[in-house]
């Protein structure tokens, strides 16, 4: 029960989703892991609780798994071009029907007309000028009022900013754990006014108090 500083509701559903992983092993390791150095309750809490969502570079599906426990009235499609991972994915959480995978580069994935789309910790791994061409077709996919949850590492402070450039490197790097050769992260300033060029608005936020990473998400909205 290590989720007992969580509160009520998301208490219940934290538990739910620990229940489905219990029987795997490595799994539970690498949640375990997850949880100590990334802020899901407080990124859960920021999306909407209906509507269809897509969730592009989904890894093995953590994430929009407790999303899809937390809001029944969301429908979440989450993509991936890992293979093995969207395989774990796929095994592991069949039961929730409000949730499916696709394994995709996302590029060669039609993007479709849905009420949210998200790219967790995703757009860090892509050239800038790829970037651009995605969010520019996300928009255009986007219903109005629909919205672009995006959660990325801010480049400030600059030792939070250090610490995640020494871990990535391992992790893409060293144990390709993660597609990927060369990291692009961009300071939240230049992804703000790229953003508004686009015609999104913007509220940016700061998820990384008590975090050694520099946990940043932008809520872009289509207005
Ligand atoms: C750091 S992981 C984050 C995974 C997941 N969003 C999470 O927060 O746990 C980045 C993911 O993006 C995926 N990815 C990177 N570039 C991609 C692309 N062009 N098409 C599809 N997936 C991609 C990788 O395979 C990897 O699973």
């Amino acid at each position: 029960m290590g989720s007992l500083y969580l509160k009520g509701y998301f208490l219940i559903r934290m538990n739910d989703f620990e229940k489905i992983i219990e029987n795997n092993k490595d799994f539970k390791k690498f949640y375990k892991i997850k949880r100590k150095i990334f802020p899901i309750e407080k990124v859960v809490e920021l999306f909407p609780e209906k509507g269809e969502l897509i969730d592009l570079g989904c890894g093995n599906g953590i994430f929009p798994a407790i999303l899809s426990l937390k809001h029944k009235d969301l429908n979440i499609i989450g993509v991936d071009d890992d293979e093995k991972k969207i395989d774990l994915a796929k095994k592991t959480f069949s039961e929730l029907k409000n949730l499916s995978f696709v394994k995709e580069n996302i590029f060669d994935f039609k993007l479709k007309e849905a009420d949210i789309y998200s790219l967790i910790d995703v757009l860090y791994l892509i050239p800038f000028e790829l970037q651009i061409k995605l969010i520019e077709g996300i928009y255009g996919k986007l219903k109005t009022n629909g919205k672009l949850i995006i959660k990325e590492m801010d480049t400030t402070p600059f030792y939070k900013y250090l610490f995640n450039i020494f871990q990535e490197s391992i992790s893409v790097k060293i144990i390709h754990r993660t597609i990927g050769s060369k990291f692009y992260f961009t300071k939240s300033s230049e992804y703000i006014k790229l953003f508004e060029k686009i015609g999104f608005s913007v509220q940016y936020l700061r998820v990384d108090k008590g975090y050694l990473y520099p946990h940043v998400v932008y809520i872009l909205t289509k207005s």
